[in-house]
């Protein structure tokens, strides 16, 4: 490094704040710092200007209907269909021979999809599901990996208005299982397999494992050939073969069908405090307005980008941020199959380079291994074709964003760092990139017309450089509207810490706590609950419990999750063997693959740790603190009040930090 590149490095390394540049905010499409004032004023009628970026078969007549609060209705009595909308509406613009999806397989083959394009396979593969007998309302599950069939069947779901449920293609059989239960969903479309580092893996044999733990009738079962000769499978009576089915309806057309703004439109199960999946509901107007509205003035999309995030469909972001929001907009949406570093670790930047990506979005937990593997990976591509750079789902630290704004934005774009959460159905609190500077490791303030306080245990807000809660004080458009089947739940999950119920003051708990500057500045500082986020994935450490607990030889386990230098946080399981039972590695085998068996690879422990006892307070709870502590290497702190103080050294002395 010379002289004056060292001097720079030192010289970012220390900066706190960043502006976005000049040539950036001239083009924005949000740059007018008055939209947070208009916003404020006007609420919640500024909520028009999300519902504007639609068409509308008929329009509403309210925007926020609180009379049933916390059961909030947005757009009352507007209808419009979700797929018209993320396709019909752009071809018969000017957008018909765009490109909406550009598919990258991790072979190296690709697949592009124009508007046009795009139109007619949803259409045939909407007639193909009207064929098999879904009907409006039916709940049809998606268990596929990134393939364009997925978004495919997802719009060919809305524009039949039989809602989707994907689950995420590295979950387990009985994840998915358990998810179509709980939906009482009686059609799966999956494939038989994907690629992973050139290997062609089976996830056939997971769907029909997980189909036997149905315990209702499943009618018919859609499987795409990914894989071709690569993996031979054999179709049960109710199985079919998506190309055959499809090429029945060749050219088939299927009117968009009229939905109410509040019908659902799909629902995703995520991880909470208990060991269910909570089914999180998302509707047609509200969610697709706000996911328009935030890919518009955060992310900065315009019909003419090529737009990549680089995020899994199986998760909300990717239902967000890869094909609602950016399909609502016209854009070019890019997918890839496969992993970062196959074949070599520079795969993102070489297809940022092909492509000529304009937008980038990821996780940051990808840019600490970006960082990790070196920066002449990126140093060999051209990525000047980069304007914005966005990053979501757990917090970055200053030393990865500023890596990501050197190396990859080449101190040319600015980054967005985007707080929310599968509930929330979109952003809710980052910088708008034409708008504010920014403040590496600080998400930034609450977007325009949320009302985000960072509070203390009281709901009192609390001063700067406190730590505290975030709590939303007033609903917007892409909240969720309540958990699959289960009001009741969904009241106590969110609204039962902060809200006076009796005043009808409803206020949201996200379960994350946070700080906040004198800029009012948010800096989120991670979940308060018992779930953890394992390379930006959300996992309820109550769900990898039971699934230890249910191995053969395990009297009790506690999980918590400890830092990890690329991942964010990692698993650890402390487990108590039943007499009788040996603590080698066999029975530790048994507990991983149980972890395996039920959730999946992304929920691997990184330690399993045997104890004879596990730290517990006088009145019997399980100190996950210290737990914690201890797979993160700090300090324990007080352990004076524990009843069996012995055992924390003990199990300390087990660990292997690294
Ligand atoms: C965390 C992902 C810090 C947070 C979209 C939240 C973040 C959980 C950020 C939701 C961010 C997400 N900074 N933490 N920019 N974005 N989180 O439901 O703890 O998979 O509650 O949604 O991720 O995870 P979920």
């Amino acid at each position: 490094m010379s002289q004056e590149d060292a001097n720079l490095e030192a010289r970012l390394e220390e900066q706190e704040t960043f502006e976005p540049p000049e040539s950036f905010v001239e083009q924005a499409n949000v740059s007018d710092p008055g939209i947070y004032e208009e916003f404020e004023e006007n609420w919640p009628d500024c909520w028009e200007r999300a519902a504007d970026l639609l068409s509308w078969e008929e329009e509403y007549d309210t925007v926020l209907d609180d009379d049933d609060a916390p059961f909030y209705e947005w757009f009352t009595n507007g209808r419009l269909n979700a797929s018209y909308n993320c396709i019909d509406r752009h071809v018969e613009g000017d957008r018909a021979d765009e490109v909406a999806i550009e598919w990258e397989g991790e072979l190296g083959e690709t697949r592009s999809y124009t508007y046009n394009e795009l139109l007619e396979e949803v259409e045939e593969f909407a007639a193909t599901l009207r064929e098999l007998g879904v009907e409006e309302d039916d709940i049809v599950t998606l268990y596929l990996p990134m393939i364009p069939e997925l978004p495919i069947a997802m719009l060919a779901c809305a524009r039949i208005g039989a809602p989707h449920a994907v689950v995420f293609a590295g979950f387990s059989a009985d994840a998915l299982a358990t998810r179509m239960n709980a939906g009482e969903s009686e059609y799966l479309v999956t494939c038989d397999g994907y690629y992973r580092r050139g290997d062609a893996l089976d996830h056939i044999s997971k769907a029909n494992e997980g189909l036997e733990g149905v315990d209702h009738e499943v009618s018919d079962v859609v499987v795409v050939d990914r894989l071709g000769d690569d993996l031979e499978h054999d179709l049960a009576d109710n199985q079919h073969d998506y190309d055959d089915l499809v090429a029945e309806q060749a050219g088939a057309s299927v009117d968009p069908v009229s939905r109410d703004a509040e019908d659902m439109l799909f629902l995703m199960y995520t991880s909470g405090t208990t060991g269910k999946p909570k089914g999180v509901k998302h509707t047609t107007g509200g969610y697709l307005a706000y996911t328009a509205w935030t890919s518009h003035a955060v992310l900065d999309v315009e019909p003419d980008d090529t737009y990549w995030c680089a995020a899994d469909i199986g998760w909300i972001t990717g239902h967000s941020y890869i094909v609602y929001g950016p399909l609502a907009l016209g854009t070019t949406t890019m997918m890839y199959e496969g992993t970062p570093d196959y074949p070599e670790k520079d795969r993102m930047w070489e297809l940022v380079e092909k492509n000529s990506v304009d937008i980038f979005y990821t996780a940051p937990t990808a840019i600490r291994a970006f960082m990790k593997w070196g920066e002449q990976y990126p140093a060999e591509h051209d990525l000047s074709s980069l304007r914005l750079l966005g990053t979501v789902g757990e917090p970055i630290n200053p030393r990865a964003w500023k890596w990501y704004y050197k190396h990859i934005g080449g101190e040319n774009c600015p980054i967005v760092d985007t707080w929310w959460q599968t509930e929330t159905g979109g952003m809710m609190i980052t910088t708008l990139p034409g708008i504010n500077e920014m403040k590496p490791g600080s998400a930034g303030p609450p977007l325009p017309g949320i009302d985000a306080r960072i509070v203390d245990a009281q709901g009192e807000e609390i001063s700067a450089g406190e730590a505290g809660y975030v709590t939303i004080n007033n609903p917007w458009p892409g909240m969720l509207r309540t958990l699959y089947n289960n009001d009741e739940r969904f009241i106590n999950e969110y609204w039962s810490e902060y809200s006076d119920e009796e005043a009808d003051e409803w206020v949201y708990f996200p379960e994350d706590g946070a700080k906040i500057d004198e800029d009012g500045f948010i800096t989120v500082l991670g979940r308060v609950d018992d779930v953890i986020n394992v390379s930006g994935h959300r996992l309820g450490t109550m769900e990898i419990e039971s699934a230890v607990v249910g191995v053969e030889g395990i009297a009790e386990a506690a999980v918590v999750g400890g830092d990890h230098e690329v991942k964010g946080e990692a698993v650890y399981v402390y487990a108590i063997s039943e007499d009788g039972y040996e603590t080698g590695d066999e029975l530790e085998e048994r507990v991983m693959q149980g972890v395996l068996d039920s959730i999946g690879p992304i929920a691997k422990p990184e330690e399993i740790i045997f104890t004879p006892e596990l730290p517990k307070t006088r009145s019997g709870k399980i100190m996950r603190r210290l737990l914690e502590n201890i797979a993160s290497g700090d300090e324990l702190g007080n352990t004076s009040t524990l009843r069996n103080p012995e055992v924390v050294d003990e199990i300390a002395e087990q660990v292997d930090i690294d």
